[in-house]
């Protein structure tokens, strides 16, 4: 059997210091902000898990259905004996593309900020994939990655739509830096969550059950934690909005009335107004122009575009140039 590997590329405390920055910086501007990636302690990644599974919620169902299809067509075009995934969370959905690249793959990387996803994806996959090099990466991909020194042709994944959490000039900084982890020739399968109607739209992100709504809460108890902050979830309602011009879902937590926050961590007290909202997350939605675009200012290049059979979301395969 293989060994599992598992490297934390930043210093022990980098994601406390993170994330200490990231609070102050986000409570104290206004509109007040916090970034999508600290929703992912072991609740939140348990919270998402749950979401992938509500039926209004349609990406995952869309995406792996694209890849089921498609898992043998990417292996043979690839030839990857490499497989890196960006916000691997489960791996759950990976699991198609890895059975159709063995036995030529070699190594997966899954690459994530939550541990405890990490050590659960990979003790599922070794399970059944004991040939299988598990190198996983504590890291934050947006920062920048080191890789290890696995064999080529590099496929890099990047599924779910999580880029759709990145800004537009984010967006561009993040895909030149993906582009620099491939040699040419190497290749990019990135997920994307498709424009449609507003009404499915905000049905995939504010489901019936409340799971998103928990989801979405659980950002406060993370700082809570991890700040010895005292939010108090309850007095937050859970906002999902579409945005026609940016063509993008935000979610917010609106304060049900004014009240005030304090951050001991961050000697730091937040006052909120009754209404005021705190956007928690950006989920763009895009186009097949808008990605090849991206793609191309990238130094990728678009070769295949594969859709589910509803056409909600799409799987691009991308060649570095
Ligand atoms: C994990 C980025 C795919 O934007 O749809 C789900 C997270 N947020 N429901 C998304 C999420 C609210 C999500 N991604």
């Amino acid at each position: 059997m293989s060994p599992f590997l598992l490297t934390r590329t930043l210093p022990d405390d980098a994601t406390g210091a993170d994330l200490r920055a990231d609070v102050l910086h986000g409570l104290t501007r206004t509109p007040k902000t916090l970034p999508p990636k600290w929703f992912y302690d072991a609740r939140g990644s348990e919270l998402f898990d749950e979401i992938t599974r509500i039926e209004t919620y349609y990406p995952t169902r869309a995406e792996r259905e694209i890849l089921i299809a498609r898992a043998p067509e990417i292996a043979a075009i690839t030839g990857a004996r490499t497989l890196v995934e960006l916000g691997s969370g489960s791996s759950e959905k990976t699991r198609h593309l890895i059975g159709a690249l063995l036995p030529e793959l070699h190594s997966y990387v899954p690459v994530d900020v939550s541990e405890s996803a990490l050590r659960g994806a990979a003790d599922a996959l070794l399970a059944d994939r004991p040939a299988l090099e598990v190198h996983a990466l504590i890291a934050d991909f947006t920062r920048g990655l080191a890789l290890p020194g696995t064999p080529g042709p590099r496929l890099v994944a990047f599924l779910g739509s999580t880029i759709g959490n990145l800004l537009p000039d984010e967006r561009e900084v993040f895909l030149k830096s993906v582009r620099s982890l491939l040699a040419p020739g190497d290749a990019l399968l990135l997920g994307t969550d498709l424009v449609k109607a507003e009404s499915v739209l905000v049905r995939a992100y504010d489901d019936a059950a409340g799971i998103t709504a928990a989801f979405n809460k659980n950002v406060l108890a993370v700082i809570n934690r991890e700040l010895g902050a005292d939010f108090d979830p309850d007095a937050f309602e859970h906002v999902a909005r579409w945005d026609a011009r940016r063509e993008w879902i935000e979610m917010r937590l609106r304060a049900r009335e004014a009240q005030t926050v304090k951050v001991p961590e961050l000697d730091l007290v937040v006052r909120f107004d009754a209404g005021e909202e705190l956007r928690t997350e950006v989920s763009a939605k895009f186009r097949g122009e808008g990605v090849r675009a991206e793609l191309a200012a990238a130094s990728l290049r678009l070769d295949h575009w594969w859709m589910d059979e509803e056409s909600r979301f799409a799987l691009s395969l991308a060649t570095a140039v």
